[in-house]
């Protein structure tokens, strides 16, 4: 067993409703075991800068459950290896002054909360000696290794109530409504939310779209009475044969902004079918606000959960969901990969018996 008196902690990347929760548990738990908890401002910055960093206890972490956001702010920009440089054009790297300030700060390991871009950094440092425990955070629910995530129950909800409702005004004035959820590589929000939504239309990052088929199944809807229509989009859905929809292209990966695809669908609809057609992004209101009850609770055994494997000297490992526990995978089998929703998946079945359309071909749609 280790003997660790003071670690650090972080969040990187996109926020996600329960990171406070998750810091809160590693806090109180630590305080438990007599070790001091850093916390590191805005990601991988807080360990390129030594004055940003602050001990928190359970003053620090008092009545902070139930708060969106994070209390150690957050940047998807923090890539130490590639840190921008904002005098200069392009990067440097920054990771050997990552490891003195870990060294001068007097931290014996690390909790990194943070989504695939931030665990593969985090994987980096472990590499280079820095005993890490990474917690996985996206409201996508695209980490490989955790079957959920804590945020995303609070998107799916927000969007499900959303669809609701977006379903009286839309069936008010007969029209299709076009809703664009988050979702950059993957479809889980788009799906669970329009699966519970009642949506009559999913179109998701993994199964390429035909809109004559979305108009098919519109127009279908129209023969037997119902003169309106709900289409979920991902903001990374494509076309089959097509791009996703940017709003920035930007100069690296992290600086790409996906969005727009609802316009494109709505306008090709309209035409298509004659009918009137609205569109509305979701977008950062999915991440927003305060964490359901569910996300409270799998970010508290997040954080119960990396405080036992920094007690056990677990390190390059990743907290991991896997009902009905939680347990741990190498941070090696999670980075660089993306969890998408398997085409064989049940929910997948159980939507197409209801009659949703994932915008197949129509040659190609099963029934
Ligand atoms: O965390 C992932 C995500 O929610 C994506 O679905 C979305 O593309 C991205 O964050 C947007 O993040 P930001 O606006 O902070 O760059």
């Amino acid at each position: 067993m280790p003997d660790l008196k003071r670690i650090g902690v972080l969040t990187g990347g996109g926020d996600a409703p329960g990171l406070n929760a998750v810091i809160r548990a590693v806090v109180k738990g630590c305080c438990n075991a007599r070790i001091e908890v850093l916390g590191l401002e805005d990601s991988f910055d807080g360990l390129i800068e030594p004055s940003r960093s602050r001990v928190l206890g359970p003053t620090e972490v008092a009545g902070i459950l139930r708060l969106g956001g994070t209390i150690l702010g957050t940047t998807n920009r923090g890539n130490p290896f590639a840190y921008p440089v904002e005098t200069s054009q392009g990067s440097r790297d920054y990771s050997a002054r990552v490891i003195e300030t870990f060294q001068l700060l007097g931290l014996d390991a690390l909790v990194v909360i943070g989504g695939d871009g931030t665990l593969a950094i985090s994987y980096e440092f472990f590499k280079k000696g820095i005993p890490i425990v990474g917690v996985p955070k996206t409201i996508d629910n695209d980490i490989v290794g955790t079957v959920d995530c804590f945020g995303f129950d609070t998107a799916v909800n927000f969007a499900t109530e959303a669809i609701d409702r977006l379903h009286t005004t839309a069936e008010a004035h007969h029209r299709i409504i076009v809703v664009e959820v988050m979702g950059r590589y993957s479809g889980w929000i788009a799906l669970h939310a329009g699966v519970a939504g009642g949506a009559d239309v999913i179109l998701i990052p993994e199964i390429p779209f035909d809109l004559n088929s979305v108009a098919a199944r519109v127009r279908e809807r129209e023969a037997w009475g119902a003169r309106f229509s709900i289409v979920v989009v991902a903001e990374g859905a494509v076309p089959i044969g097509g791009t996703v929809s940017l709003i920035t292209r930007g100069s690296d990966a992290t600086a790409v902004r996906l969005g727009g695809m609802c316009a494109r669908v709505a306008d090709e609809l309209e035409s298509l079918t004659g009918k009137e057609a609205r569109f509305v992004v979701l977008g950062h209101l999915q991440r927003g606000g305060t964490p359901t009850s569910y996300d409270r609770v799998l970010a508290t055994r997040f954080g119960a959960k990396a405080v036992e494997c920094l007690l056990d000297g677990q390190f390059g490992q990743m907290v991991a969901s896997t009902p009905p526990v939680i347990s741990t995978v190498p941070l090696e089998s999670v980075v660089g990969k993306q969890k998408r929703v398997p085409l064989d998946s049940d929910l997948l079945r159980a939507a197409r018996a209801l009659g949703i359309s994932f915008g197949e071909p129509l040659s190609a749609s099963v029934s």
